[in-house]
């Protein structure tokens, strides 16, 4: 029984035709279904993997997470129950709002949503992106990576990692605490950063082409406070960007050339680096913090530290 990957994320927003914009003008996925107040997305053959609505009084977002069998949801939901989760099946009309064959829902201690899904409904239509990117890296590495913000990390952490099977990639103690957990072959396809606050911090989507993260870049330096962080590399999943604010105020980054790595073999550890080798300035921090950052990061390229060379590359072309 395991979790495979990250299959969709859903946000609640009343800036709908904004995050059509963004999600097909800068982002590049395609949109596919529109309701009233209400956007699909694709980023490859599946038939969604961003939703859009707008549900007054409604949960802020809801994430979307794939397993292999009904047996594993029954399971889930079994292990669940027993550690005191309400868990609700979802009926035929969310699974096909959510375009899969079956789900279970619940919330985790800070009252996120999260979805485990069986079975998402593929599209056979090519997929057609909403600017001229080379496509997105998913297929059996999911969507891209979650990341939650806590103000209590000692709740959620057990939650994700002992209760839904989610394992540490690795984690920084500072200048803030942050766990990366893995569930595939992706560095991280989640994460929990202590920053005080509750809710979504951002989400990633990796592309295919590093020019299509730049060609990116540049749509967004045309419009002013668009960038949250300038264009960088992380030190510990190696992953190439920048990242933006989304049109309901959480941040997404968008990267290229992230790590793959052998579970099996897997030792997590602190990373008293980075979080960067060079770039991430973090413009939408406070400017002690932001500080704090840059500090770290140029003690990381003081003493040579850099991601392995792209020539035989293992986390990029195994
Ligand atoms: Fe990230």
């Amino acid at each position: 029984m395991a979790i495979t990957c990250l299959s969709y994320l859903g946000v609640n927003s009343e800036h709908s035709e904004d995050w059509l914009d963004f999600a097909t003008k800068i982002l590049g996925m395609q949109v596919t279904e529109k309701c009233k107040n209400s956007y699909s997305f694709r980023m490859d053959n599946q038939k969604q993997r961003l939703s859009v609505n707008y549900e007054k009084d409604s949960y802020k977002f809801f994430i979307g997470l794939e397993v292999d069998s009904l047996n594993d949801l029954e399971s889930y939901a079994e292990r669940l129950e027993r550690a005191g989760v309400l868990v609700y099946q979802g009926g035929p009309n969310i699974a096909s709002r959510r375009f899969v064959e079956s789900l279970i829902y619940f919330h985790d201690p800070q009252n996120n949503r999260i979805e485990l899904v069986y079975k998402p409904m593929l599209d056979e239509t090519t997929f057609v992106p909403g600017r001229p990117i080379l496509g997105f890296k998913t297929d059996v590495l999911g969507m891209g990576h979650v990341v939650l913000q806590t103000d209590n990390l000692a709740v959620l952490l057990p939650f994700y990692r002992d209760l839904l099977g989610f394992c540490v990639s690795d984690f920084t103690l500072t200048p803030v605490t942050a766990y990366f957990l893995h569930i595939n072959n992706r560095h991280h396809s989640f994460a929990l950063i202590n920053t005080g606050k509750t809710g979504l911090h951002h989400f990633m989507v990796e592309y295919n082409h590093l020019d299509d993260v730049g060609q990116g870049y540049d749509l967004l330096e045309c419009k002013e406070n668009s960038i949250a962080y300038t264009l960088g590399r992380h030190t510990n999943d190696y992953m190439t960007s920048f990242y933006t604010y989304s049109p309901s105020g959480f941040l997404v980054e968008v990267g290229w050339g992230g790590r793959i790595i052998d579970p099996r073999n897997w030792v997590p550890k602190e990373m008293d680096i980075g979080p960067s080798f060079w770039g991430h300035e973090r413009l939408h921090l406070p400017d002690e913090l932001r500080r704090k950052f840059r500090k770290k990061r140029l003690e990381t390229a003081a003493i040579g530290m850099k991601s392995p060379p792209i020539i035989n590359c293992p986390w990029l072309y195994s």
